[in-house]
């Protein structure tokens, strides 16, 4: 426990010092370009045009207007994580870009649309999470055609290497791993288990699980669910899949789902380990209107929840000890780097300039940031990625 506590300080510590390489420094770079021409709106105002010479390189720019276009857009404002790296990348982009992050409204065409309407606007990077990895190559074909202009996927990762590899100026922002955060997921289940011989309700020495997985068209899915299994089962603890089915990322759809296993199941279940935390909320949504989780962890009426993404709204429901943890992604990392790889390549610059940051070297051209395991003793790790 106590060794697995330090590493995922150690990791935190890791991934603070890499941050502080790459919060604050897109701001400043840009700064030359606004500083000359800022006045125009200020001239109009009172005090502050008397001294326009002697206002601060390092405060905000007078006109965000003249900063050059960020095309940024999510697949659906309906995903909080998506949602979370969008607020990161509107907050980087202070200063640097102009940018309003488009909700692909999980429609291709839409958001084809939305990348259009970018371009002809003159942005000078595109950033996007797509409705469908398969539309990369239309996408990319956009921006060969405004002129090579530089396109950052996240989130949802291309994996087609030949897709990747048809554009030089494309780049990729995901986390860590094939596993998709489901290995650190699975530790923090088998930790569990050695900590709490309770879990075992009936005592079978296996552990009844209820497996919720994201969207099955989604890359990180079928890993997920796959990877937090056999990780049980590799530290020697034995697993019945009681349900293994999706909920779309999504907590209405996780809740009408868990509805119904709670009440054909209900203290069957020892587990129930969700690919994300929008689901999880549901599932605990679905269990706590069912009787459980209302009484704290030693409870007889307690079934352990687990999710991804370390999402602000989870991280109270596992300091109050409803659902026992989360696997961080850094949403707010993943938008500094989207938008300091989209500054450094629309100003010639290379990719990783002023990052400490690498590009995987598996052809994704993706840097990958680190998960983190998080639970009741460490809800200050994830916080912190939440405060700007
Ligand atoms: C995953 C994340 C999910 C969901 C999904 C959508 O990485 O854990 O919550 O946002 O991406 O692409
Ligand atoms: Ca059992």
């Amino acid at each position: 426990m106590r060794k697995k506590l330090i590493s995922v300080m150690l990791s935190v510590a890791m991934t603070a010092s890499l941050l502080a390489g790459c919060g604050s420094e897109p701001a400043q770079e840009s700064k030359p370009q606004e500083t000359t021409e800022a006045a125009p709106e200020q001239a109009e105002g009172q005090e502050e045009a008397a001294e326009p010479e002697a206002a601060q390189p390092e405060e905000a720019p007078a006109d965000n207007g003249e900063l050059p276009i960020l095309g940024a857009g999510i697949y659906s404002s309906t995903d909080n994580f998506n949602s979370y790296i969008a607020k990161s990348i509107t907050g980087a982009s202070d200063g640097v870009f102009q940018v309003n992050v488009d909700d692909g409204q999980m429609d291709q065409a839409t958001q084809l649309n939305q990348i259009d309407t970018a371009l002809a606007k003159g942005a000078v990077a595109i950033c996007v999470s797509v409705v469908d990895i398969t539309a990369a190559p239309a996408i990319i074909q956009k921006c060969q055609d405004a002129g090579d202009v530089p396109i950052i996927f996240f989130n949802k990762e291309i994996t087609d290497k030949d897709v990747v590899a048809s554009y030089d100026n494309l780049y990729q922002v995901t986390s860590t791993g094939g596993d998709y955060g489901a290995a650190i997921q699975g530790q923090m289940i088998v930790d569990y288990w050695n900590a709490h011989p309770e879990m075992d309700k009936n005592g079978d020495g296996k552990l009844q699980m209820i497996n919720v997985m994201g969207d099955p068209g989604h890359t990180a899915s079928q890993p997920r669910a796959d990877y937090v299994e056999s990780t049980i089962t590799d530290a020697g603890i034995g697993i019945e899949v009681l349900e293994r089915d999706t909920g779309m990322w999504d907590t209405a759809k996780a809740k009408e789902k868990m509805d119904a296993w709670v009440s054909k199941y209900g203290d069957e279940i020892e587990a129930v380990v969700c690919a994300n935390d929008a689901m999880a909320l549901g599932v605990l949504q679905s269990v706590e209107a069912a009787g459980f989780n209302l009484e704290g962890t030693d409870s007889e009426q307690y079934i352990p929840i687990i999710g991804i993404d370390a999402l602000p709204e989870m991280l109270e429901k596992i300091e109050s000890g409803e659902v026992i943890g989360s696997v961080l992604q850094d949403a707010s990392t993943q938008g500094k780097v989207i938008v300091a790889i989209a500054n450094n390549v629309s100003q010639g610059k290379d990719a990783l300039d002023g990052l400490d940051f690498e590009l995987d070297t598996d052809g994704s051209k993706a840097v990958r940031v680190p998960y983190a395991a998080i639970t009741a003793d460490n809800v200050d790790v994830a916080a912190a990625n939440y405060t700007e």
